[in-house]
C-alpha cells in the first residue's frame, strides 16, 4: 500500500472576495506521491466571469493553486451568484490512497455527514476514524449520502463511485479528509479515483436547494396518510421477541380502552417458525387470518417485522434460496454472514431479481393471511458476507445491494412500509426509520439525537422521517433480551419531541404510567393528530421543490450564525418551530428564535426574531413551539 505522506502536502486557499458575501477559506491538502508534476494552470477558461486564479504559490489570499500530475479542477458553473468546482483526480496505481483534507474554519458550522450513534449537531467535532462512507451498521450509519455542508454557503458533493472512507479530526484535529483507496467493503478498481464537487452560494438554503435539485434529488410521493395521522403501535420495545398471538390481541385490547387510535398494530421480532422460514410460527399464532380478521375488525391494520436474513438450518428456506444462489455470496464464494438474531446466517441477494421474486412472493403470501404491510429491517452493507460480490457495476458495489433493497420494496410493497437504510434512494415515496434510539437523556443515541438526527437525515435528503418508538427501545443494558421502562419524564419528553416529525410510533404505553401520563400522552397524540395537513403540506413542498420537511431552525433565516447552531430545535415546513425540553428535571428552557414575527400558542403572544426566549416555562405538560405570524 502506497500511503502517501506529509512531505507532499500542500494547500490550496480558495478565497472569494468578489462575493457578496464574507470571504470563504477552505483548505485543499492533497497528499500524493505523484504531485512533483505541477500542475499549473494560470486562468481558468475564458468564457468564465470567475474570481478564480490558477496559481502556483499560495501565499495571498484571493487565489486557487492547483499542483499535481493528476488533479483535474474544472469550474463547471459560475456567476456572480454562486460558483461550482469540480475536482477529479484519479491515479492509475490501484495500490494508490487519495486523500484530500478540509479545514473547519473557526465558527463556521458544519451539516450532513452520515447518521451516526453519538449524532451531534452542527457536524464538525464528530470524529471518524478512516469510516468506510456507505450504509453500515456498527455506529448506526444508515444513511450516509456523501454531502457536507457549512453555514457559509459552501458544500463538497462526493461522487458515489468513488471507494471513499471519511477520516474526520483523527489524521488531523480540525479537518475532515476524504480517502479514496481499494480496501474492503469496496470491490478492488483498477485505478484508483476521488472525484467531487465544491459549491459556493451566499448561504446554506440556497446551497442545499442546488444539491437537492443536482445529486440528492426529491422524493415522488408521500407516505400514507393514516400513517402520519395516527401512532404505529409496535410490541419490539415493550415485549421484545416474547410475541404471541395473546399478547397481541391483549395489546390491540389495551390500546382501544384507553382510547387511543392506531395507524397499524405493528408484530415485531419472533413470529416466524425460524429467522427467516417467512411462516407464523403456529404455536404461537394458531391461526393468524382470524387472529387479523378480529384486530381488523377492532379497527387495525396489521404489519409485520421482516428481516432480509435466513439463518441457517431454517428450512426448507435456507437450502431453497442455497441452492439457487439466492444469498449474497463474498469473492470466495461463501454466503456466511451473522446478525443480531443468528450467528450463522445468509442474506438474501436484492440484486439478484430471481432472488427478490423469490423472496417477494412469500412476503404476498403473508399478505394473503389479511396482513397489510411490513417493517423492513436491516439493508446495510455490512450485513453481507465480506467482500461481497454483487450484480451491477463494479463502482457501484456495494452500495448498490442498499439502493436495490428498498427500490424492490418500495415497487413491491404499498405505502406503509418503513425501511432505515437509503443509498442514493431519496426518491422513494416511503418512510425511512431512524435506527433504534436508546432510553436515555444523553447524546449517546439517546433523546437529544431524536431532533439531531431528524436533521441529519433531512439534510440527507430522506424528509420522511419516522422517529424510532416513544421513550427508546428499554434495551436492558444494551441486551435484548430484558426490557427497562423509560422513567415517566422521559417518555412525556420523547412524546412531546416527536409531536412534529412526520410519524408517531409506540410501543411502551402511556397506561403503564399513571392518569397524569394518559392525559399529557393523549394531548400530544391529538396534538400530532392536528398537524396532518401541515405535514402533508411539507411533505408535497418536498416533492415539488425538495425542500426538507423538518429543516434545522436557520432554514428560515440561513445567513444567521446564531441560528446555526441550534441542535435542539427543529421546524415542521417552513411555519412551526419546535423546542422541546429534551434535559431531566427541566422546567423550562431557553428558546431561540430567528428572523421573522413567530406567535407562541401556548401563551397567546407574537414575538419579533431574531432574539433569545431565556427560561421559558415548561413544565412537564408543556411543548413551546411557535408559529409564524403572517
Ligand atoms: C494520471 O492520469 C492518467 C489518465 O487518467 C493516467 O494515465 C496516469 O497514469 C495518471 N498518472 C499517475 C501518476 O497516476
Ligand atoms: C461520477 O463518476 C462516474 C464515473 O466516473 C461518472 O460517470 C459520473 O458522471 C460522476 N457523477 C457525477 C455526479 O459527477
Ligand atoms: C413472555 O410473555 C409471557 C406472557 O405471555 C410472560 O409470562 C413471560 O414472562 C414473557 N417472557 C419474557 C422473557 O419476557
Ligand atoms: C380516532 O379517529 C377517529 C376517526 O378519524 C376520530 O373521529 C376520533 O376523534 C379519533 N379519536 C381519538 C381519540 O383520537
Ligand atoms: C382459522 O379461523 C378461521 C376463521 O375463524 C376459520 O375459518 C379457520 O378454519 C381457522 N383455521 C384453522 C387452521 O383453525
Ligand atoms: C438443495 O440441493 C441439495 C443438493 O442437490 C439437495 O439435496 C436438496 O434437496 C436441495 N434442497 C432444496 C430445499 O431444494
Ligand atoms: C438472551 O436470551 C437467550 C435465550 O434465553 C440466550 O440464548 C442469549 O444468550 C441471551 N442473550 C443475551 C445477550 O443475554
Ligand atoms: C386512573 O384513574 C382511575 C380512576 O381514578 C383509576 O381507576 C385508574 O386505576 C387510574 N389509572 C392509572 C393508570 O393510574
Ligand atoms: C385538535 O383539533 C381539534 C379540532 O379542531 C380540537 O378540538 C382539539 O382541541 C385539538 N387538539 C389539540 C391538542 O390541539
Amino acid at each position: 500500500m502506497v500511503r502517501h505522506n506529509n512531505e507532499y502536502t500542500f494547500f490550496i486557499f480558495l478565497v472569494l472576495l468578489n462575493f457578496s458575501i464574507i470571504p470563504i477559506n477552505l483548505t485543499i491538502c492533497v497528499y500524493g506521491e505523484n504531485m512533483i508534476n505541477v500542475l499549473h494552470t494560470k486562468t481558468p477558461p475564458q468564457t468564465l466571469s470567475s474570481p478564480f486564479e490558477f496559481e502556483q504559490n499560495c501565499g495571498g489570499s484571493n487565489r486557487l493553486c492547483i499542483k499535481s500530475a493528476n488533479v483535474t479542477l474544472t469550474t463547471i458553473y459560475a456567476n456572480t451568484d454562486h460558483e461550482i468546482i469540480s475536482v477529479t483526480r484519479v491515479v492509475a496505481d490501484p495500490a494508490a490512497e487519495l486523500v484530500d483534507c478540509y479545514q473547519f474554519t473557526e465558527g463556521t458550522q458544519w451539516f450532513g455527514g452520515p447518521e451516526f450513534r453519538y449524532q451531534f449537531w452542527p457536524v464538525q467535532h464528530m470524529y471518524y476514524e478512516e469510516e468506510p462512507y456507505l450504509p453500515t451498521h456498527p455506529q448506526n450509519m444508515a444513511l450516509s449520502e456523501r454531502y457536507w455542508l457549512s453555514g457559509k454557503g459552501v458544500y463538497i458533493y462526493v461522487n458515489e463511485t468513488n471507494p471513499l472512507f471519511l477520516d474526520q479530526n483523527n489524521y488531523r484535529d480540525n479537518y475532515i479528509c476524504l480517502i479514496a483507496k481499494n480496501k474492503a467493503p469496496y470491490r478492488r478498481r483498477d485505478s484508483v479515483q476521488l472525484d467531487y464537487e465544491l459549491g459556493v452560494f451566499p448561504n446554506p438554503k440556497a446551497a442545499h436547494q442546488h444539491v437537492v435539485k443536482n445529486h440528492l434529488g426529491k422524493p415522488t410521493g408521500h407516505p400514507n396518510e393514516r400513517m402520519i395521522r395516527y401512532p404505529i403501535w409496535s410490541t419490539w420495545a415493550r415485549y421484545k421477541a416474547n410475541v404471541t398471538e395473546k399478547i397481541v390481541e391483549s395489546y390491540a385490547d389495551e390500546i382501544i380502552a384507553n382510547k387511543f387510535n392506531n395507524s397499524q398494530i405493528e408484530i415485531d421480532d419472533n413470529w416466524e417458525t425460524c429467522y427467516g422460514s417467512a411462516v407464523f410460527n403456529p404455536v404461537k399464532f394458531p391461526n393468524v387470518s382470524a387472529l387479523v380478521r378480529r384486530l381488523k375488525q377492532k379497527g387495525f391494520h396489521v404489519t409485520l417485522w421482516v428481516h432480509p436474513f435466513i439463518n441457517r438450518g431454517c428450512e426448507p428456506a435456507y437450502s431453497t434460496a442455497l441452492n439457487n444462489s439466492y444469498f449474497v455470496k463474498n469473492l470466495d464464494g461463501s454466503v456466511q454472514m451473522s446478525w443480531w438474531q443468528g450467528v450463522n446466517a445468509a442474506t438474501i441477494d436484492f440484486t439478484n431479481p430471481k432472488a427478490v421474486s423469490w423472496w417477494v412472493a412469500r412476503l404476498k403470501l403473508l399478505q394473503n393471511l389479511g396482513i397489510d404491510s411490513f417493517k423492513f429491517d436491516a439493508g446495510e452493507v455490512s450485513w453481507l458476507p465480506q467482500v461481497a460480490k454483487l450484480n451491477g457495476p463494479l463502482d457501484m458495489q456495494p452500495g448498490i445491494f442498499t439502493k436495490d433493497y428498498v427500490e424492490a420494496l418500495a415497487a413491491n410493497f404499498n405505502d406503509n412500509i418503513e425501511v432505515r437504510v437509503g443509498w442514493r434512494s431519496q426518491e422513494l415515496p416511503i418512510f425511512v426509520r431512524m435506527i433504534d434510539k436508546d432510553t436515555r437523556w444523553t447524546q449517546d443515541n439517546g433523546l437529544p439525537t431524536l431532533i439531531t438526527t431528524l436533521l441529519q437525515m433531512n439534510l440527507n435528503g430522506y424528509v420522511h422521517v419516522l422517529p424510532d418508538m416513544i421513550g427508546g427501545n428499554g434495551y436492558l443494558d444494551g441486551s435484548l433480551n430484558g426490557t427497562e421502562y423509560p422513567p415517566k419524564e422521559l417518555f412525556i419528553r420523547w412524546l412531546q419531541t416527536n409531536v412534529f416529525m412526520p410519524s408517531l410510533q409506540y410501543s411502551f404505553v402511556p397506561w403503564d404510567y399513571d392518569n397524569e401520563t394518559i392525559a399529557i400522552c393523549k394531548k400530544y397524540t391529538d396534538l400530532h393528530a392536528n398537524q396532518t395537513s401541515e405535514i402533508l403540506n411539507a411533505m408535497q413542498q418536498a416533492i415539488t421543490n425538495g425542500t426538507p420537511v423538518n429543516p434545522p431552525i436557520w432554514w428560515v433565516d440561513p445567513t444567521n450564525k446564531e441560528a446555526h447552531r441550534i441542535n435542539d430545535e427543529y421546524l415542521l415546513g417552513e411555519t412551526i418551530l419546535v423546542a422541546p425540553v429534551i434535559e431531566e428535571g427541566a422546567i423550562s428552557r431557553d428558546v431561540y428564535l430567528p428572523a421573522g414575527t413567530w406567535f407562541d400558542p401556548n401563551r397567546g403572544t407574537i414575538i419579533n426574531g431574531p432574539k433569545w426566549l431565556i427560561n421559558y416555562p415548561a413544565p412537564l405538560d408543556t411543548l413551546p413551539y411557535f408559529k409564524k405570524y403572517h
